[in-house]
């Protein structure tokens, strides 16, 4: 539990979780029937890039602020950024705060839809529940996210979106941890979209995980989405990042690819980056 968030907010891989996770929202909320949002590791919702953690690492400056200043974006990267600019304070030009995966889960539920954020750690839950601002539709559980989707799947509601978004302190136990409880959470809510982000340093370490998913995910179409910066052969460095989506929309693969190669050039360190949009399995 030493992980904090704000040592990483806006970083690329923020960036690749963020602007997808809008993706997700716009084509689910296509149909008007009411959707449950569920984030199994939430965090604080809002991070000052001006305060000491973010000014630490300063890893914002290669990740969200690139995205500023690009002459033009494809369309859904432009979205992310307005969304971005409509949390900052006015008068301002520059990005001085930065918004989690809840907050802007907030910024687009609808009045039908709901939310369901845990948050292990007590400072943080605690820091959720202010930036939140007593919405009603948005619970906040200060619980471990794994035994949440146990408890609390499925909601009430039928169609919904699961991010899966946790701090990988130690890759294989938490890779062990989530396919415990996606492969109990399908059975109960087999038609809900289920996001996993994950880090990539060595591919090796990743692969079980993929495998898994071709061999577990039952009727379900599972989707990868990979950023990466550097050669996926250190385990010194995070390399790149993913997203493995169980149940995406329908050609939600031409909807990453319409922007993820862009996004690739506008992130790039060096001439090794890579994006890669995959279908791991059709049913
Ligand atoms: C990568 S951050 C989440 C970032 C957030 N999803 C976003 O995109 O803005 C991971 C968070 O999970 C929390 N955490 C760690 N273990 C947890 C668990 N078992 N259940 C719920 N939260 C946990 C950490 O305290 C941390 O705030």
């Amino acid at each position: 539990m030493n992980y904090r968030h704000a040592f990483h907010a806006g970083n690329f891989a923020d960036v690749l979780k963020h602007a997808a996770l809008i993706g997700l929202f716009d084509a689910l909320q296509a149909k008007p029937a009411a959707l449950c949002y569920v984030d199994t590791h939430a965090a604080r919702g809002m991070y000052d890039l001006r305060g000491e953690e973010a000014l630490k690492t300063q890893e914002h400056v290669d990740g969200v602020q690139r995205l500023l200043r690009a002459p033009a974006l494809p369309i859904a990267l432009q979205r992310y950024v307005d969304l971005v600019r409509a949390f900052q304070p006015p008068g301002g030009n520059d990005i001085a705060c930065y918004p989690g995966s809840p907050l802007i889960a907030q910024r687009l539920l609808r009045e039908q839809d709901r939310a369901i954020l845990c948050e292990l750690h007590e400072e943080e839950a605690a820091a959720l529940r202010r930036s939140l601002g007593g919405d009603a539709r948005c619970a906040v559980h200060q619980r471990d996210g794994y035994a949440a989707m146990k408890a609390l799947l499925p909601p009430p509601q039928k169609r919904g979106l699961v991010l899966i978004d946790p701090p990988f302190e130690a890759q294989g136990a938490e890779f062990t941890q989530i396919q415990q409880a996606l492969a109990d959470a399908w059975t109960r809510w087999p038609n809900a979209t289920y996001a996993v982000w994950y880090p990539i340093k060595l591919r090796e370490t990743i692969l079980p995980f993929h495998r898994w998913l071709h061999r577990s995910a039952g009727k379900a179409d599972v989707l990868v989405a990979e950023l990466l910066l550097h050669p996926d052969n250190s385990a010194l460095r995070l390399n790149g990042c993913g997203l493995a989506i169980v149940n995406p929309p329908w050609q939600f693969d031409r909807t990453l690819q319409d922007w993820l190669p862009a996004l690739k050039a506008l992130l790039a360190q060096g001439r090794d980056g890579e994006a890669r949009v995959d279908w791991l399995k059709t049913a």
